[in-house]
């Protein structure tokens, strides 16, 4: 008889829908990956590292030259000067930032906030620590722009003595929203003379439109002391499959979490992280993601408005939410099932994002389109939803 750790737990829905649109050769606007190719250069530098020896074990904070490059570029972009030495630590993906983090530093009983709907691997790292997720969810009406927002009161009021971190992801996935200056001062107030610490998934820091400015939580000296910042390569490279992401945190904040990112993969791929290394030194690598995305955006969201959905514009990531009320009644999760199957369009529900995705209140009827794809794939997709 196996006892299961998460009884409750079983495949995430990117990976039902992904399987879903193959199955029945659905254009897969579902899980968060584009499908087309990173730079050659960057392969390039891959294979070079290769040649050049760098195939056995690298130091298990990250290979030296990324840590430097990675420290050049938040001191650049962000204005805070972290040590490479002590301070960043290069991980498996962002998503083995996130369990190492959260492993290090919740224990049993331990209350850790999330902003419902989240992305859906923070609640079980707390679980599987023993600690408790409070959920505050964001306020939502289709009228507004943008239609969701974060109420910071309502953060404050989830604060009890045992709330340890509060995770948050901006831009966030799924709606799209990122923080504006406001929000950092009620962060800064919300954590002063507290002892709690912050996590900012900060995944799609360099996809944010309209000409504004990211705003990273490493940016206000007040809440980087606090705070782990967590980003993802994959996102930014188009190399979703390679997992190399990055920690950046005080000092005594990395100790702990390098002491079970040691035993969870020890270190990360050596020749990815060489390539990165040299890569990232040009800025232009990143600086232009945005205006790429921003295009992308822009046709599905006006290519949607000729549809019966109605699209709900982004401030940031690679994903645009739509309401299908107009087509359907059915919950979330039937109608992107229903979608793949009889339609041939792979989306994913966003009631997938909060913590019971069958309850009413989480399904608005909105879905969630990834939009980091060929503009023929986009088409292929929009041709198929413009007829429904
Ligand atoms: C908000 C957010 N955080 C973290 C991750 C995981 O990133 P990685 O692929 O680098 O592990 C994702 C991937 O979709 C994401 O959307």
């Amino acid at each position: 008889m196996i006892k299961s750790k998460f009884p409750e737990v079983g495949t995430t829905i990117f990976t039902v829908m992904s399987q879903l649109a193959n199955e029945h050769q659905a254009v897969n606007l579902g899980q968060g990956f584009p499908d087309f190719s990173p730079d050659e250069k960057l392969v390039s530098l891959v294979n070079e590292a290769m040649i050049n020896g760098h195939n056995q074990y690298p130091h298990m904070a990250g290979v030296k030259e990324l840590r430097d490059s990675i420290a050049e570029k938040m001191h650049t972009l962000y204005r805070h000067a972290y040590d490479a030495d002590t301070e960043i630590t290069v991980t498996n993906g962002a998503t083995e930032a996130l369990m190492s983090t959260i492993l290090s530093m919740v224990h049993p009983g331990d209350e850790v906030i999330v902003i419902e709907p989240c992305y859906d691997s923070y609640v079980p790292c707390i679980k599987l620590a023993g600690g408790i997720p409070v959920f505050v969810p964001l306020s939502y009406s289709i009228n507004k722009n943008p239609a969701y927002s974060i109420d910071w009161n309502r953060v404050e009021d989830a604060i009890t003595a045992k709330t340890k971190l509060i995770i948050l992801n901006f831009p966030h996935n799924p709606t799209g929203i990122t923080l504006k200056e406001a929000d950092l001062d009620a962060i800064e107030n919300i954590i002063k003379n507290r002892n709690i610490f912050l996590i900012a998934d900060e995944a799609y820091e360099h996809i944010v439109f309209d000409n504004k400015k990211f705003l990273s939580l490493s940016s206000r000296e007040n809440i980087a002391n606090k705070t782990f910042v967590i980003s993802s390569f994959g996102k930014t490279y188009h190399i979703t499959g390679w997992k190399v992401g990055y920690c950046c945190a005080p000092k005594a904040l990395t100790a702990e979490l390098r002491k079970i990112h040691q035993f969870v993969v020890f270190t990360v791929s050596s020749p990815m992280q060489y390539a990165l290394a040299a890569f990232m030194k040009d800025a232009s690598t990143y600086s232009g993601l945005s205006s790429f995305y921003q295009e992308k955006h822009d046709f599905l969201h006006q290519a949607l408005l000729n549809t019966r959905f109605k699209p709900v514009k982004s401030e940031g990531t690679f994903f645009l939410l739509a309401d299908y009320s107009e087509i359907s009644s059915s919950n979330e999760l039937d109608f992107t099932k229903k979608l793949a199957i009889e339609n041939g369009v792979a989306l994913i529900p966003v009631s997938a994002f909060y913590k019971n995705p069958s309850a009413v209140g989480s399904n608005n009827n909105m879905v969630r389109f990834c939009f980091a794809k060929k503009n023929e794939t986009l088409e292929k997709a929009l041709e198929v939803l413009s007829s429904i």
